[in-house]
């Protein structure tokens, strides 16, 4: 994201232009920079909102464009109905709807002053708003030309037309430094939409695996295993998966050791990589299909994961294991009825060729943890349609084998507002999966498929290992617009996970 709106922080009283942004709480009570700009443009401000009946709630907001007295080519007073309840969502939801005012058109520089009636905003929270602001301003326009993205950039709430986004605040220092972890994510969160977006002409196994190399800049040491090497592995649950495809499959293991050689075992994260799932012989309906290029997002957020825990410095020990495969239909395919073998030894019949993620996770996660013996491990795919049915596009499904993990994955949720929704694990949902010619086969039927794809999952889980399993098929593409995403790849997951490291994992 080289072209993203700069940011910097600044102190109240900095020099500034373009346009100017200011708060106001339920009543409207006005901030003091508020105060400030309502006497220097002779009561326009309160003028402003008398006549629009703003009253400082919470997403509405008055423009004033150009007033007298003020180099500011605009203001816009932006509500913040009662900033005493605010959680970290909120300033960072505040931010993206703030930044969606913002289009660069009256001058290529924003200045937000951010502040309550009450006085100064903590730099943490100063932080989460200019995360949200950047958050919102993503925008996936690399294949547009440079007049349609002008064109666009015209209709839009958050075009790249503005330049420059300063926060002002009490202690800009401190709300830089508390920045410097929020840019980190920024990055992750923005590298993983990337990878999302981009259509499966363009991103392969081979050329995902080639931009992972990239995360070795940030200190993060990475590792593509050749089709070869995943023979000899053993892996021939992914590798059927890829067999009909002309382009080869690849394992990319990524590891950050910022806890060091003391800091123990690795926490796993391991990612469904599908570049584009057609179903294979047991082919998808045409209609929507293209939505299979993001068939791989569970391993673009273990992507995007590593990168910000790398460029945050994390004092954790990391690893993250992605299968990368395409599943496409030709002679040489897997056939319904097939039966492979996975790395682990469980052999597998596959009844339905779509149901190919958990054959791609099976030897990961077997991967994962017979060469690294994490002390927690946990998988994201788009594994699932029937998740959606289940949960729609607000919860990702959770799975998992440790009450403590899912509660605290459950926590991370609903802090970061990526929010998970545990489903049950058990043995009568476990003997779904039983095949009457192999160990296992790849479906367990209609009802429940979200779990009987969860319970197969497991299969490839030691006892003993702390596991969950997200099912982020709702979550991580078309989930709709947000305050802080207008992405068809959200990145879900990135800020989630980073949370639950944070919280649990990092040594102090
Ligand atoms: N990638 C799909 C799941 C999916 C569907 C993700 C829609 C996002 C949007 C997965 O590989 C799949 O095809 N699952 C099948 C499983 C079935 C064949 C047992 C499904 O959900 O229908
Ligand atoms: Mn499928
Ligand atoms: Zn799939």
């Amino acid at each position: 994201m080289t072209d993203q709106t700069a940011l910097s922080f600044a102190s109240p009283s900095a020099a500034a232009d373009g346009v100017a942004v200011v708060f106001a709480e339920e009543g409207p009570k006005l901030t003091s920079a508020a105060q400030d700009l309502d006497k220097k443009t002779k009561g326009l401000l309160t003028k402003a909102a008398q006549i629009t009946t703003f009253k400082g709630k919470k997403g509405t907001s008055v423009d004033v464009l150009a007033p007298q007295g003020v180099k500011f080519g605009r203001i816009v007073l932006v509500g913040l109905g009662k900033p005493a309840e605010f959680k970290h969502e909120d300033w960072l939801n505040l931010g993206g709807t703030t930044r969606a005012k913002l289009t660069g058109r009256e001058g290529a520089s924003a200045h937000v002053y951010l502040e309550t009636v009450k006085g100064d905003v903590a730099p943490a929270n100063v932080a989460a708003f200019a995360l949200g602001a950047q958050l919102r301003g993503y925008k996936f326009d690399k294949y547009k030309s440079k007049k349609a993205k002008a064109d666009s950039a015209a209709k839009s709430d958050n075009d790249k037309v503005l330049k420059k986004l300063v926060v002002h605040s009490a202690d800009p220092r401190a709300a830089g430094q508390a920045f410097n972890p929020e840019r980190a994510i920024l990055d992750g969160v923005n590298m993983a939409r990337d990878l999302v977006n981009e259509p499966a002409n363009v991103l392969g196994p081979a050329e995902f695996a080639s931009k992972v190399k990239l995360l070795a800049k940030a200190g993060v040491q990475v590792e593509v295993l050749s089709e070869a090497t995943l023979k000899r592995l053993g892996m021939g649950a992914l590798l059927a998966v890829g067999q009909g495809s002309d382009r080869p499959s690849h394992v990319v293991v990524m590891q950050w050791k910022g806890a060091g050689p003391k800091g123990g075992a690795p926490v796993a994260i391991v990612g469904k990589g599908v570049t584009f799932d057609t179903g294979g012989i047991s082919l998808k309906p045409s209609t929507g299909m293209e939505d299979m290029k993001g068939d791989m997002a569970g391993a673009a957020c273990v992507v995007g994961l590593m990168l910000a825990l790398a460029e945050r410095k994390a004092k954790v020990n990391a690893v993250g294991v992605i299968g990368l495969t395409e599943n496409m239909p030709s002679g040489g395919a897997t056939r319904p009825g097939d039966v492979v073998e996975a790395m682990s030894g469980t052999t597998i019949e596959v009844l339905n060729t779509d149901a190919e993620g958990r054959m791609v996770l099976a030897d990961c996660l077997w991967y994962a943890q017979d060469k690294f013996k994490p002390k927690a491990m946990i998988n994201l795919a788009t594994l699932t349609g029937a998740v959606m049915v289940a949960l729609g596009k607000e919860h990702a499904g959770l799975f998992s084998n440790n009450d403590e993990l899912s509660e605290r994955l459950t926590a991370a949720g609903k802090e970061t507002g990526e929010k998970l929704w545990r489903l049950p694990l058990g043995p009568k949902y476990d003997k779904l999966i039983d095949s009457k010619v192999a160990d296992i086969k790849n479906t367990g039927g209609r009802w429940g498929g979200s779990i009987s794809a969860a319970q197969f999952l497991q299969r490839f889980v030691k006892e003993g290992t702390p596991w969950a399993h997200l099912d982020i098929a709702g979550t991580a593409m078309a989930s709709g617009d947000t305050d802080i995403n207008r992405s068809w790849g959200s990145g879900f997951g990135v800020r989630l996970l980073d949370r639950l490291i944070r919280d649990h994992y990092e040594r102090r």
